[in-house]
């Protein structure tokens, strides 16, 4: 004779159908609602946008200073943001594309605008120097070379991704 305390009713087997079927819908309408909220936070800058900046027969060996703009998520908040470089050929003809950013305190650096240290970066806020491939001169206060974008050709085109710094400089 069966055991009648294990069988299940009608009514407790339609209420745990009910149950788990309103869970698994209640769980299908949540999931896309949480990632759709969260999704955002967990973006970060994008490592693979190259942006236009100018054309390669364009790069001079004299750093030219190019302005660009770039895609900036902040989390839910999309906006575009201006970015600097100075591009040029150097002495062996291999292009560079180096950031502004003195890598000191953050000021912004010129090329060549102290008369007292000609063919320089130079940093106005402390009297930061670099040599014209960017690196940092001993003895001023910056203690890195200025970091450089990441940079394809495409069609004759120069496009510029992250400005990284730079290894073993
Ligand atoms: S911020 Fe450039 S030298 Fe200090």
């Amino acid at each position: 004779m069966a055991d009648k305390k294990n069988q299940v009713s009608r009514r407790q087997f339609l209420n745990y159908t009910l149950t788990g079927v309103g869970g698994f819908m209640g769980a299908a309408m949540i999931a896309p609602m949480v990632g759709f909220a969260v999704d955002p936070l967990l973006k970060g800058e994008k490592d693979t946008d190259y942006v236009y900046v100018m054309d390669v027969n364009e790069i001079t060996n004299e750093p030219q200073r190019k302005t660009f703009q770039v895609d900036q998520v902040d989390g839910w908040y999309e906006s575009k943001v201006d970015r600097t470089a100075w591009v040029y050929k150097d002495e062996n003809d291999e292009i560079l594309a180096l950031s502004p950013v003195c890598t000191h305190l953050g000021c912004t650096v010129d090329w060549n605008s102290n008369q007292d240290f000609p063919n320089e970066f130079y940093c106005p806020c402390h009297d930061g120097r670099y040599d014209k491939n960017g690196v940092n001169i001993p003895g001023t206060p910056p203690t890195e070379p200025l970091h450089s974008y990441d940079f394809q050709i495409q069609d004759g085109k120069l496009m510029l991704g992250k400005a990284k710094a730079r290894k073993g400089a």
